[in-house]
């Protein structure tokens, strides 16, 4: 008896909601990719663009992804063809997995590193480097180092979902979630009231247009449904365990503000901090890694008590990491559950060992598989801008396209306003930005990037 509502496992509170659904939003994405995509494309004029797809873009699928999965009470592949029996949309919740597994092969190699510097910190090895590239690059290119960091993340992500919804997401980000925003808040606080960190904090929020194009408005869709697990279903596997008396919109609003305070707070702990205490130009960082695993860990070597901040950063990183990968293996193993009716110990070991085996290859092409390309980018480096900026963004369309016009305004109002029970002027709202501005913004968004990704 699987995949039937009265068996299934659900979260056990409110709270359990917005902190298994923050630590999903809350990431990597957040302390690691952020502050380097906002550096790259204009800082504040960045920031600005993000802040406005979070709250235009964000919101409305965020409440679409809700709305489906807990109206349909099934994994993601199984509410598409639940609401919409007979027709292509499972392909959506397929893509959905697809995502999924692409995410996490790439997202865990760079939770790997985190952990290895986490260790490095502690074990007080960070200190005596002199040369921070020489280091990170010795340490990624390697095989064995990075590879056992990244199946100890796997290990982790994977026992925490074997335990279940309410026993292991909800009781661990229940934890955790609380400490890790309580930790940021420490870090920045102590960022941005370094000397010289002013320059940086004026950096970030004074918006430069100039360098403002296309590409920097898709990065910022990108990184905002990146940020905020919208586009492959994990916000429908999750709304799936909600309870029905749940205010939905409260919930999202709530977890994406947390999100993006977030990653503000996070871009003010890592960037006024390499403003005081490096000479490095930011807009001058050469993409890639390097930002939080080179320029970063010099900062806190030159820093009065620079251990324990790093110590802390790279510890809340980890933290941050694996609250979000549970996130991700929970949506296959969901799905392997239901579809294929297993148990939730096979689908977790089957989810686990083959997302690992993609995994290893994304880990390894910064060393043996260096040369290995695909449209000139390595296999990292696809399963990284395809994801974010393809499949995440292709797939938030379809969810819109799906909820504004198949699913419909009545059943969309029913399952939002918990069958009549609570009325907000929003509600309709949202439900016209989700049938008609949503599906054109992101449309005309995700057909230009094919243009420029040379795709087309
Ligand atoms: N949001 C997470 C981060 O910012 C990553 C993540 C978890 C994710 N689940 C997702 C991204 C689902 C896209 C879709 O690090």
């Amino acid at each position: 008896m699987t995949g039937l509502p009265t068996d299934r496992d659900s979260f056990g509170s409110k709270f359990g909601v917005i902190a298994a659904t923050a630590g999903s939003a809350v990431g990597l994405g957040n302390i690691w990719r952020f502050p380097l995509v906002t550096t790259q494309n204009g800082g504040g004029a960045f920031l600005l663009l993000y802040i406005g797809f979070v709250l235009i873009i964000g919101i409305p699928v965020m409440l679409s992804e809700f709305s489906i999965g807990r109206r349909a009470q099934q994994n993601a592949f199984g509410s598409f063809k639940k609401l919409a029996p007979k027709t292509p949309w499972f392909m959506v919740g397929f893509l959905g997995i697809l995502t999924a597994f692409a995410i996490l092969a790439f997202y865990s190699t760079v939770a790997g590193w985190t952990f290895e510097y986490l260790f490095q910190s502690i074990s007080g090895k960070l200190l005596t480097v002199d040369n921070m590239e020489e280091n990170f690059s010795d340490f990624s290119t390697g095989t064995v180092r990075p590879l056992f960091w990244q199946l100890l993340v796997m290990l982790i992500t994977g026992v925490v979902v074997y335990a279940g919804i309410k026993k292991g997401i909800e009781k661990f980000t229940k934890i955790l979630m609380p400490v890790l925003v309580l930790l940021i808040l420490f870090v920045a606080v102590r960022s941005v009231t370094l000397e010289g960190a002013m320059e940086g904090v004026r950096y970030l929020f004074l918006p430069d247009w100039s360098v403002v194009n296309f590409k920097t408005v898709l990065m910022a869709l990108g990184q905002a449904a990146f940020s905020l697990s919208i586009g492959m279903g994990t916000l429908i596997t999750y709304g799936s365990y909600i309870q029905k008396d749940n205010h939905l919109l409260s919930t999202s609003t709530q977890v994406a503000l947390t999100d993006t305070f977030v990653a503000i707070l996070s871009s003010l702990m890592v960037i006024p901090a390499i403003f005081a205490f490096s000479d490095v130009v930011v807009s001058d960082l050469s993409p890639g890694p390097g930002l939080v695993f080179e320029v970063l860990p010099n900062v806190f070597n030159a820093m009065p008590g620079g251990v324990i901040f790093s110590a802390i950063f790279f510890g809340l990183l980890s933290l941050a990491a694996l609250t979000s990968t549970i996130s991700v293996l929970e949506v296959v193993v969901a799905w392997l559950k239901e579809e294929l009716r297993l148990t939730r110990k096979a689908a977790t070991i089957i989810a686990s060992i083959s997302i690992t085996l993609l995994g290893i290859l994304a880990t390894l092409s910064f060393g043996e598989l260096r040369e290995f390309t695909i449209f000139g980018k390595t296999i990292f480096g696809l399963l990284d801008y395809a994801s974010a900026n393809i499949m995440l963004t292709f797939g938030a369309l379809l969810i819109v396209i799906f909820v504004g016009w198949k699913m419909g305004e009545s059943d969309f109002l029913e399952e939002i306003s918990n069958r009549g029970t609570i009325q907000s002027v929003f509600f309709k709202i949202i439900f016209y930005i989700i049938r008609y501005i949503a599906p054109v913004a992101i449309g005309i968004i995700t057909i230009a990037n094919f243009f420029i990704s040379g795709i087309v």
